[in-house]
């Protein structure tokens, strides 16, 4: 007991190595969490995502070394107290406290400002030859392609290896438009349209999303960019400009005529036949998209049935109602919508 009280150095020894042990633990586990990551912004796919990516680094590379200086300092001051029973102030204090707590921080904030710019300024708008106009809606994405006229949704299609003009705007409240390893994150604020420039140096599928907070569905408003090379892009392009066939098939035609006169009609558009509302995805080339329901499901026949028949049980909220339908009709209506490649 009497020990305990009077060698009070003793007791404090393990705290320090606790308070190493966590820091260590820390650390590890912010290094961990990196390497779960589907899509990660430390894979830039583009030049815009690279320079951001630099910039990054730059940061990380700083914060690592100010981390470790301070922590240093915080280690040399809790063991060196402990030998010393009288405390006398350093000679150069002032000069330390100058240094460290105003001239460091001002040139660690002036170089990161000039890196920003210097940033910024290399993703300043560039010439390009083709335009995809985006619009966030709770919660899906539409999309239109001017040069085409037509409209897909949830998923864009560009060529590689060459900047495309992004015109970007809201339909209905502030979304963000986040393409992790092509470009930054864009607030898209109703009645505020902006536009930018988004590049993917190979093919690829590049996972995007919604990145602010829009509702009960703000985690459920995923698309894709896929970058073709730039023949099979041309394809794609003339594919989406095609109408959709009228079909001859008895089954497929009664599904035309399901999908006419149900709900459905009061929402889509399926380039070709009367359906022309733009409140809900157009379903002109619905069979040819990856994904329903902007990225929750994948696009196959169970899902397409689920969706169609419960879709606010699979996304709660959405303005999608659920439809009803005799189970012959609703099949034709299944087998219709997957024959709109
Ligand atoms: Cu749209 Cu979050």
């Amino acid at each position: 007991m009497e020990k305990a009280v009077f060698c009070p150095s003793r007791r404090r020894r393990p705290d320090a190595r606790a308070v190493l042990g966590c820091m260590l633990a820390v650390a590890l586990l912010a290094l961990l969490s990196g390497c779960a990551a589907e899509t990660s912004i430390l894979r830039p796919s583009g030049p815009a995502a690279a320079r951001i990516a630099d910039l990054w680094w730059v940061m990380f590379g700083l914060a690592m070394v100010i981390f470790v200086g301070v922590i240093g300092l915080l280690l040399l001051a809790l063991f060196r107290q402990r030998d010393r029973a009288v405390q006398k102030p350093p000679a150069n204090g002032r000069l330390f406290i100058i240094g460290g707590g105003i001239a460091l921080p001002i040139a660690v904030i002036a170089i990161l400002f000039s890196l920003t710019l210097w940033t910024m300024n290399a993703l300043a708008m560039r010439e390009t030859t083709l335009t995809v106009r985006v619009t966030s809606w709770q919660w899906w994405w539409e999309i239109y392609y001017p040069d085409g006229q037509f409209y897909t949704a949830n998923e864009i299609h560009i060529p590689a290896g060459q900047p495309v003009r992004f015109e970007l705007s809201s339909g209905d409240v502030i979304h963000n438009f986040w393409v992790p390893e092509l470009h930054g994150k864009f607030d898209l604020i109703p009645n505020r349209p902006q536009v930018i420039w988004l590049q993917a140096d190979t093919p690829g599928v590049y996972r995007g999303m919604c990145a602010e907070y829009c509702g009960e569905q703000h985690a459920k408003m995923r698309f894709v960019v896929v970058a073709h090379p730039p023949d099979q892009f041309a394809a794609w392009l003339r594919q989406q400009q095609q109408p959709a066939a009228q079909p001859t098939d008895p089954t497929l035609l009664r599904g035309q005529q399901v999908f006419l006169s149900a709900a459905c009609v009061y929402c889509h558009a399926i380039n070709g036949t009367n359906a022309n509302s733009r409140f809900g995805p157009d379903l002109t080339h619905l069979a040819s998209r990856r994904t329903l329901a902007a990225g929750v499901l994948d696009n196959n026949r169970g899902n397409l049935a689920g969706w169609i028949l419960n879709p606010q049980t699979i996304k709660p909220g959405n303005k999608m109602p659920p439809v009803v339908l005799e189970s012959a009709d609703f099949q034709a209506l299944l087998a219709y919508l997957e024959s709109l490649e």
